[in-house]
C-alpha cells in the first residue's frame, strides 16, 4: 500500500494562459495528485442547465499528460448566485430569523427542496461527463459539511417528518422528551421545531439531543443524493466527503455506509492552545491528530488525508510558523495510520478572497515553493525509499498484542455540548487523554464504536464515558468482560438512557455489578483549582470531576483522593469478573494521571508495553518501525541493536521522523 501525496488547485482562480505552467510545476514536484473542482459550480453551471465543462476537462486532460491522478470535487458547498435569486430559500435561515447572505460559502439548507434539485442536476451531468475519466480516481462530495440548524420551515418541516418516523406517535416523543416536566406536551408532530441551536437555555434538553441526530440525518441524506448519482456512474472509483474532527453537525457515522472512503482535514497548528509553555504548538497534538486518522480508518480501513496544513492558516486569529519539519511529520503519521493518500489545501497561495493569507505549496506566484512546498518534496522523496508493497492495508495491520480498544460514541459529544454539567468537561479531551496515554505506553489505538465490530481477542478496552447507554451496549460490556477482557469505565458512564433521561435508581445503575461498587457522591473543582489523587504512592492533579466511590467486597482500590475534605476515599476501583476485569476510574483528571493508570493496567493485561517520551509516537507499518515526534527537543529511538534505518537515526531531532526494520 502507498500513499499517494497530492494538492488542491483551483484552475478557475488563475489566468487560463498560467495553467499549463501550473500542472508543470505540480508535476515536477513529484505531487501525484490534483483535486479540482470544488467550489467550482458558477464556473461549471453559469446558467441554469447550461454546463460548461470544457475547462474542467481541459485541466483533467493536462493533469492526465503529466502523469497526475484526479479528485473531482461536486461544487455543493458554493451553490451560484443564480440558484439563490431563483430560490432564496436555498438560504438557510438563523437563530434570529435572518437569512444568510451571498458570498461566502455553506449558505444552502440540505434539506431545501430547490437546492437538492439544483444539486441532482450538476452531479448528474459532472458524473456523466467525468465518471469514467481514466485519470478520476475518485470523488469528494460537498466540502466540510457543517452550519448551524436551519430555521426555516423547510427545516421545521424536515425534523417533525423525521420526529413521526422515529416516535409514530406524539406520546412516545412526549415521553422521551420528559414533556411532563413544566408541561411542555405536544399533541401532534407538526407542532414541534428545530431549536436554533444545541444549547436548550432553559428549554428541552432531549429535543436539543435530538436535534443533533436529525441534523446529522439531513446532512447523510444530502450527502446519499449525490453519493446515489454518483455511484452508477463512476465505477470502481471512490466516493469521499471531508470531514473536520469532532465537528457536531456531521457523525461520520451517519455518512459511512454511502462513502467508500473516509477522509479528514487537518489544520494541527493553529495556535489556539491556552497559555503554551514550550514550542509545542507549532507541532500540534499527535494525540488528537492520531485519533482521528483511527477514527476514520475504523470505517472499513480505507481512508485520507484530504487536507493538511501547509503552512500559516488564515483564520485562526494566530497565524503561527510551524515547526520546521513539522509539516513532513505530519505526513509521516499520516502514512503511519494508514492513509491511502495526503492532499493539501493548496497549491497557490490565493492572491484574493478572506483567505488570501493562507499559504499554499508555492506562493501567490506559483512559482517560488513555500516551507510546506519544501517539505512536501522531501517527503515524496522519502517515501521512495520504502518498499511500499511491503506494507499491509490498514485494517490488517492489528496485533492483539499490542492494540488496545478505545470506544467513541460520536452521540455523547452531541449530549455533553447540550448538557456539560460542568464547565471545565470536554469530552473530545478526555478522550484524546486516553488516546495520548495508549500510545504514551507504546500501544496501537483500535478505535471501537457502540455498533462496530470488536475484536474478541482484544485484551483491553476503554469506554471513556458513555453516558447513556442501552442495554445492547451493557450486555457486549458484560460478555467482553465474561470472556476475560479487560474493560476500563469512567465516571460519566450509564447514567442515562439513550433518550438523556436519568436511570431510576443509584447513579449508574446499569453498570453496579460490572464496577462492583457504587458513586457516593460527586465532584467537581471551580476553574483553575485542582484537587490530588494518590496512585502507587504518587499524587496527580485532578479537577473536571470526582466521583468518591464506595468499594464493593469484591472490589479493590487502585487510587485514592489524597486532599479535600473525602481524602482518602476512592477514586479507581477494580472488580475481578474470573479472568475478567473491570476498573472503573471515577476521576477525570489531568494526562499524567491516566498515562500512569493505563501503563498500570496494560502491564496487568499483559499487553506488550513500551514505555515512551511524551508526545512520542511509535507505530508499527508492516516491516517499518515509524517514530513520530512531536516535541521541540530531540529524543532516541527505542530501535534494537543492528536495526536498519531507512529515515534518519538514533537520535531523533525535533519533530523529526525515524523509520528503521
Ligand atoms: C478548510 C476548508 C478549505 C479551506 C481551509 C483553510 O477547513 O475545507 O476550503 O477553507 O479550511 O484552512
Amino acid at each position: 500500500m502507498t500513499m499517494q501525496i497530492g494538492t488542491y488547485y483551483y484552475p478557475e482562480q488563475w489566468p487560463q494562459e498560467q495553467w499549463q505552467r501550473d500542472f508543470d510545476n505540480i508535476a515536477r514536484r513529484g505531487l501525484q495528485i490534483v483535486h479540482m473542482g470544488e467550489f467550482a459550480w458558477h464556473s461549471l453551471e453559469p446558467k441554469p442547465g447550461e454546463f460548461h465543462f470544457d475547462w474542467l476537462a481541459n485541466c483533467v486532460e493536462m493533469a492526465q499528460k503529466r502523469k497526475l491522478a484526479v479528485i473531482l470535487c461536486t461544487p455543493t458547498a458554493a451553490p451560484p448566485i443564480w440558484l439563490v435569486e431563483q430560490h432564496p430559500d436555498v438560504l438557510p435561515i438563523d437563530a434570529n430569523g435572518q437569512s444568510t447572505r451571498f458570498g461566502g460559502r455553506r449558505h444552502y439548507s440540505p434539506v431545501s427542496p430547490a437546492m437538492r434539485a439544483a444539486t441532482s442536476r450538476i452531479v448528474g451531468a459532472l458524473a456523466d461527463r467525468f465518471g469514467d475519466h481514466p485519470a478520476v480516481i475518485g470523488w469528494q462530495i460537498d466540502n466540510e459539511y457543517s452550519g448551524a440548524f436551519d430555521q426555516s420551515e423547510h427545516a421545521h418541516k424536515a425534523f417533525a417528518d423525521w420526529l413521526r418516523d422515529r416516535y409514530k406517535n406524539i406520546d412516545a416523543l412526549n415521553r422521551a422528551w420528559g414533556c411532563q416536566f413544566w408541561n411542555t406536551y405536544y399533541s401532534n408532530f407538526s407542532q414541534v421545531r428545530l431549536p436554533a441551536s444545541r444549547d436548550p437555555k432553559y428549554g428541552n434538553p432531549h429535543q436539543c439531543l435530538d436535534a443533533s441526530r436529525f441534523w446529522s440525518a439531513a446532512f447523510a441524506s444530502f450527502n446519499k443524493l449525490q453519493a446515489d448519482i454518483l455511484k452508477p456512474k463512476i465505477g470502481s472509483r471512490f466516493i469521499t466527503t471531508n470531514f473536520m474532527p469532532f465537528q457536531l453537525d456531521c457523525n461520520p457515522a451517519d455518512m459511512a455506509c454511502d462513502l467508500t472512503l473516509m477522509s479528514w482535514d487537518s489544520y494541527p497548528a493553529a495556535g489556539l492552545e491556552r497559555n503554551p509553555g514550550s514550542e509545542h504548538f507549532r507541532l500540534g497534538d499527535p494525540a488528537s491528530i492520531g485519533f482521528t486518522h483511527d477514527h476514520l480508518a475504523s470505517f472499513g480501513g480505507r481512508w485520507g488525508q484530504m487536507e493538511l496544513q501547509p503552512g500559516h492558516i488564515n483564520w485562526s486569529g494566530f497565524p503561527i510558523l510551524p515547526y520546521p519539519g513539522a509539516i513532513r511529520l505530519w505526513l509521516w503519521t499520516a502514512f503511519a495510520h494508514g492513509a491511502e493518500f495526503a492532499m493539501t489545501y493548496r497549491f497557490r497561495q490565493p492572491r484574493f478572497g478572506i483567505e488570501l493569507f493562507h499559504d499554499g505549496l508555492t506562493g501567490p506566484d506559483g512559482i517560488t515553493p513555500s516551507i510546506g512546498g519544501r517539505e512536501f518534496e522531501t517527503t515524496i522523496a522519502e517515501m521512495r525509499r520504502l518498499d511500499l508493497s511491503k506494507t499491509p492495508p490498514i485494517k490488517d495491520e492489528y496485533d492483539p498484542q499490542s492494540t488496545v480498544g478505545l470506544l467513541f460514541d460520536f452521540e455523547q459529544l452531541w449530549y455533553f455540548k447540550t448538557l456539560p454539567h460542568a464547565k471545565r468537561w470536554d469530552q473530545a479531551a478526555w478522550i484524546t487523554s486516553w488516546y495520548a496515554a495508549i500510545c504514551r505506553a507504546g500501544l496501537r489505538v483500535k478505535v471501537l464504536r457502540p455498533d462496530s465490530e470488536w475484536p474478541a481477542d482484544l485484551k483491553m478496552i476503554l469506554a471513556p464515558s458513555v453516558q447513556m447507554v442501552d442495554e445492547k451496549l451493557v450486555e457486549r460490556w458484560q460478555k467482553y468482560v465474561q470472556a476475560g477482557g479487560h474493560l476500563v469505565l469512567t465516571c460519566r458512564t450509564a447514567l442515562m438512557d439513550r433518550d438523556g433521561q436519568i436511570f431510576e435508581g443509584p447513579l449508574a445503575s446499569p453498570i453496579k455489578d460490572l464496577i462492583g461498587g457504587a458513586i457516593e457522591a460527586y465532584d467537581c473543582l471551580p476553574e483553575g483549582k485542582f484537587g490530588e489523587v494518590e496512585m502507587d504512592g504518587k499524587r496527580y492533579p485532578w479537577g473536571t470531576w470526582g466521583d468518591i466511590l464506595y468499594a464493593g467486597e469484591d472490589a479493590k482500590v487502585l487510587a485514592k483522593y489524597a486532599d479535600q475534605f473525602y481524602a482518602g476515599a476512592a477514586a479507581v476501583i477494580r472488580r475481578s469478573h474470573g479472568a475478567g476485569q473491570v476498573t472503573y476510574c471515577g476521576v477525570n483528571a489531568e494526562r499524567p494521571f491516566v498515562e500512569a493508570l493505563v501503563e498500570r493496567l496494560a502491564t496487568s493485561a499483559k499487553l506488550t508495553t513500551t514505555s515512551l517520551p511524551w508526545r512520542v509516537h511509535l507505530v508499527k507499518r508492516g516491516p517499518y518501525q515509524i517514530l513520530l515526534n512531536y516535541n521541540d527537543h530531540p529524543v532516541d529511538a527505542p530501535a534494537k541493536r543492528g536495526a536498519e534505518f531507512v529515515i534518519g537515526g538514533k537520535k531523533v531531532p525535533p519533530a523529526g521522523v525515524a523509520v528503521w526494520v
